[in-house]
């Protein structure tokens, strides 16, 4: 693996959710394998978890890790091709990338959608920009449209879920990830990343649900049962993935905040006493129930905390693959 932007680039998702697994029994298990080696991590966006597990996950592995916080510390960066520089941009990506390609072995990069502009966004623009200029191996800490180190660990997290469960010797689990209210525009990246990867994962039964004008690109979606009533969604379901998005068909727009739309434990008693999982940061009684974050349904802690495994298992395949 010589990048991390999609599950496209996986060869095999069960042999790094094993990994990651590995990584959580023995933390140190490979703690030399990046010694002197040096992960820069570049915020154009706020973070607590995928900041902190992923520094973690690279000093498990050996690596120095270095953070810089472009958006409060950096100059303006600028990513079109042909720009006159005559407006706030202050630095051209194609000036920066190819220094930090020599500072760094890893660059990992977080940016957000502007949730105006669907074409701009979906292009991906600035994560590919990094990765024609920087001249290293990139990783997506959550780009304009995916989080795939938050799916990863999803993943991760419903196999060790499911490998404590006898029932689920002879059936595939039902997972559904269903629409919640939230009271700004929020992107699309965790939605269609979950998406993406429960699609090539294939080891689940996989329903979205959600109200009418929040359907997700079809490019994401692909296999998944679609069902707009969320009470039939939730029936006999095994794992909820609870996640508000903002529309994709009116770019950015927030159309509802229909609090019926709220997980709570009269939904929880639709399902087959399903685990509840949310990528957080969440907004309480919003999105989710105080009563089912702090029940014994939830697995966000866990969820949460299984993302330093599912960093590290990435970046040692990524320093197996470059090591020369
Ligand atoms: N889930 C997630 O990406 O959390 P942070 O935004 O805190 O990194």
């Amino acid at each position: 693996m010589k990048q991390f932007i999609s599950v496209k680039d996986v060869p095999h998702i069960n042999i790094l959710v094993k990994q990651a697994l590995a990584y959580k029994a023995s933390p140190f298990l490979d703690k030399t394998l990046g010694a002197n080696k040096r992960i820069g991590l570049l915020f154009l966006n706020p973070s607590l978890r995928t900041r902190l597990s992923t520094q973690v996950a690279a000093q498990n592995l050996g690596m120095e890790p270095i953070v810089y916080n472009v958006d409060k510390e950096g100059w303006s960066l600028e990513f079109a091709e042909g720009a006159i520089m005559n407006g706030t941009t202050v630095e051209h990506i194609k000036d920066a990338a190819p220094i930090l390609g020599n500072y760094f072995d890893i660059l990992c990069i977080r940016t957000f959608p502007t949730l105006v502009d669907r074409e701009i966004d979906y292009s991906e623009k600035i994560i590919h920009q990094f990765i024609k200029y920087a001249g290293i191996p990139v990783v997506s800490l959550e780009s304009a449209t995916l989080h795939p180190l938050q799916s990863l660990t999803d993943i991760i997290t419903i196999q060790e879920s499911i490998a404590s469960n006898s029932n689920f010797k002879n059936k595939k689990p039902k997972v559904v990830l269903t629409w919640a209210p939230h009271i700004k525009p929020i992107p699309q990246c965790v939605a269609n990343s979950f998406s993406e990867w429960m699609g090539a994962w294939g080891e689940a039964e996989f329903v979205i649900t959600h109200p009418e004008g929040y359907a997700l690109s079809s490019e994401f979606t692909q296999g998944a049962t679609i069902e707009h009533n969320q009470d039939q969604a939730l029936n006999e379901a095994d794992f909820v993935y609870v996640k508000n998005w903002s529309s994709y068909e009116q770019y950015g727009k927030v159309l509802t905040t229909d609090v019926s739309w709220m997980m709570t434990n009269k939904k929880l008693a639709l399902t087959n006493n399903a685990k509840i999982m949310h990528c957080l940061p969440v907004r309480r009684n919003i999105e989710l129930s105080d009563e089912i974050l702090d029940g014994p349904n939830s697995l966000v802690t866990q969820e949460a905390s299984n993302r330093v495994w599912a960093a590290q298992a990435v970046l040692a395949e990524i320093l197996k693959a470059t090591s020369i």
